[in-house]
């Protein structure tokens, strides 16, 4: 039962680039139960693209796995509903929340949202076509905020047959400024009768604490998990103060399991490069509680300073010098001395707010 599946767990969420296997399984490792794919775009599956069924594979000994399907169109989304269970994927998961104006002005993903009776006929359409697996849909608040139509949207999807509802707490033009609205999170779940997973600004355990009392069955982070992905332990063990060795031995052993999955041939490491400096990117954005015993909030900044060691200082640096760095030495598999790290250069990696999603 999806409902058993789901109580009480925290999803790692569906993200571009992000949800790569080797990432998921680290996740896996450091306690997550439920992940979910990158978006999957329903016409290059149909296209027999290459680079999309590499997006849906699930890894072995993946507990629950999710897959994400972008698409407009019910009977294509259907087709690919039917692909994806028949590829092992224990949910499929419609993507009705991509702000980027590339998707939307194709009608794919938030743009969905503006059209709830579409979103109702695609989860018909892939009900039908499955079998075993559950259908859900991860809307957005709506449009903008003089467009919040999540009830709606919900509804519609329920109407349609879905099993469940992720709810991501903002509205497409929203994209991350202001902070998740669990108020609304919490009204999609009392207004619907299926499982809602609410989702935005999952960060440590008091946050997670606050959207355990809004009524919905599960929790989902992105970020988070990209910052820090020993926050699925920490979701059920509680705040765990890791420090600068401890945290560098879990982006080593992402780095072994990057390189058992594209390989350790010299194609195989620029792509670990790539995903390993990509990742560093995020990592970089880890702070610590703070010594007053009072947490930091996904979106507020720290203080310069706050690092208790030059080894947390290294780790805190945007810079690209300072990433590439790092990325180079657990690439390498060498020691990260921040006395030997480069001098700070004036780059800085985008800012998080500027990540679409
Ligand atoms: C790098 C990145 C990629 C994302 N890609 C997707 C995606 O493919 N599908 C999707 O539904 N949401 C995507 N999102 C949105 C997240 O799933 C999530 O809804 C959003 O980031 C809010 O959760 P958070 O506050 O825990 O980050 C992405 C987010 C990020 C940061």
């Amino acid at each position: 039962m999806l409902s058993e599946v789901l109580a009480g767990a925290l999803v790692m969420g569906p993200m571009t680039k992000g949800s790569n296997l080797p990432y998921r399984r680290l996740c896996v490792e450091l306690g997550a139960r439920v992940t979910m794919s990158e978006m999957t775009v329903a016409r290059r599956l149909k296209q027999r693209r290459q680079g999309e069924f590499a997006l849906i594979r699930r890894f072995e000994g993946e507990p629950f796995f999710g897959v994400q399907l972008a698409g407009t169109r019910p009977e294509e989304m259907g087709w690919a509903a039917a692909l994806v269970e028949a590829r092992g994927a224990d949910l499929v998961d419609i993507n009705c929340g991509c702000p980027i104006d590339h998707f939307t002005r194709k009608g794919l993903g938030a743009s969905l949202g503006r059209q709830p009776r579409r979103i109702q006929r695609i989860v018909e359409a892939m009900k039908t076509s499955v079998t075993r697996i559950p259908v859900t849909a991860k809307i957005r608040l709506g449009w903008n905020d003089d467009d919040r139509n999540y009830l709606e949207q919900a509804r519609a999807a329920v109407d349609g047959g879905a099993d469940a509802i992720f709810v991501h707490g903002r509205t497409r033009n929203g994209r991350y400024r202001l902070a998740a609205d669990w108020e609304a999170i919490a009204a999609v779940a009392a207004a619907v009768p299926v499982p809602v997973i609410g989702n935005g600004d999952l960060l440590f355990p008091p946050d997670l604490e606050a959207a355990r009392q809004t009524g919905v069955t599960a929790w989902m982070t992105a970020r988070g998990a990209l910052i820090k992905p020993w926050i699925f332990r920490e979701a059920t063990e509680g705040y765990r103060d890791m420090d600068g060795d401890e945290r560098i031995a879990i982006y080593r052993r992402y780095v072994a399991l990057a390189k058992a999955h594209w390989g350790d041939d010299a194609h195989g490491l620029e792509r670990v490069r790539q995903f390993v400096r990509w990742h560093a990117g995020f990592w970089y954005r880890y702070v610590p509680r703070r010594p007053d015993g009072s947490f930091p909030s996904m979106q507020g900044r720290e203080p310069d300073g706050f690092a208790r060691t030059p080894l947390e200082a290294l780790l805190a640096r945007s810079d690209d010098a300072a990433l590439d760095y790092v990325t180079d030495a657990l690439v390498g598999g060498e020691d990260i001395d921040p006395a030997a790290a480069p001098a700070p250069d004036e780059t800085r990696t985008r800012d998080l707010a500027e990540v679409e999603g």
